[in-house]
């Protein structure tokens, strides 16, 4: 699989420490806990590739992967990361804004949420900017394992149904860093978002 050579490049604390804004790149955004790194390491199959870039108790902003020359995948800051104090988070949030604002190589955002807590108000801001920014949009309802087959199916349902509105190009799936599911799904769109 094309993700599979994926390396950590960098980490960046604010905006302007991005690598060159060149080529194309997905990021990957949502609540903390929501499952980033896990679905990260997982689409690439390398168990600590998220992990590695974590510095305990001081998580960088943005962290760059290079999945090949010119094409990279971004583990986005989690909203609500309780181990930080206001005005860090505060600060992220602007640097966050500047990167989503600002960054041309952005080719779509990846909005993961937990199939069990779906659409809070993170997700929503995420929605609303996507939609704004016409920036592509692909939802992984994630840790679809902790539920049965048919309700997780229900939660796809009723969540394509509450954004049937957005008015952006936007897909849903259902995912699983741990069971796999939705690997295939998520694997195509990365690779024609990036042009792999
Ligand atoms: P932050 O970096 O804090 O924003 O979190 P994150 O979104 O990167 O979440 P992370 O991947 O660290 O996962 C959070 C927790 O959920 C970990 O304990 C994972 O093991 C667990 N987890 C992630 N994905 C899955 C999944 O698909 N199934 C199950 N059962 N657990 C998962
Ligand atoms: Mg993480």
């Amino acid at each position: 699989r094309q993700l599979h050579s994926t390396q950590f490049l960098t980490s960046a604390q604010l905006y302007k420490q991005c690598p060159p804004d060149e080529g194309r790149e997905v990021a990957f955004a949502g609540r903390s806990n929501a499952g980033k790194s896990s679905a990260l390491n997982r689409l690439c199959s390398q168990k600590t590739l998220a992990r590695t870039s974590k510095t305990p108790g001081r998580t960088q902003l943005l962290n760059f992967f290079d999945v090949a020359e010119d094409r990279r995948l971004v583990d986005l800051p989690g909203y609500g990361y309780a181990k930080v104090g206001a005005q860090t988070r505060q600060q992220w949030q602007k640097e966050l804004d500047g990167y989503l604002s600002q960054r041309q190589s952005l080719a779509g955002l990846i909005l993961l949420m937990d199939v069990r807590h779906p659409l809070k108000d993170f997700d929503h801001m995420l929605l609303d900017w996507g939609a704004k920014a016409e920036m592509p949009l692909h939802v992984l309802l994630t840790k679809a394992d902790k539920l049965s087959y048919g309700a997780a199916k229900t939660t796809l349902m009723n969540v394509r149904k509450a954004l049937k509105d957005h008015p952006g190009p936007l897909s849903l799936q259902l995912f699983s860093s741990t069971s796999g599911l939705g690997l295939e799904e998520a694997w195509d769109l990365i690779g024609q978002w990036l042009e792999l």
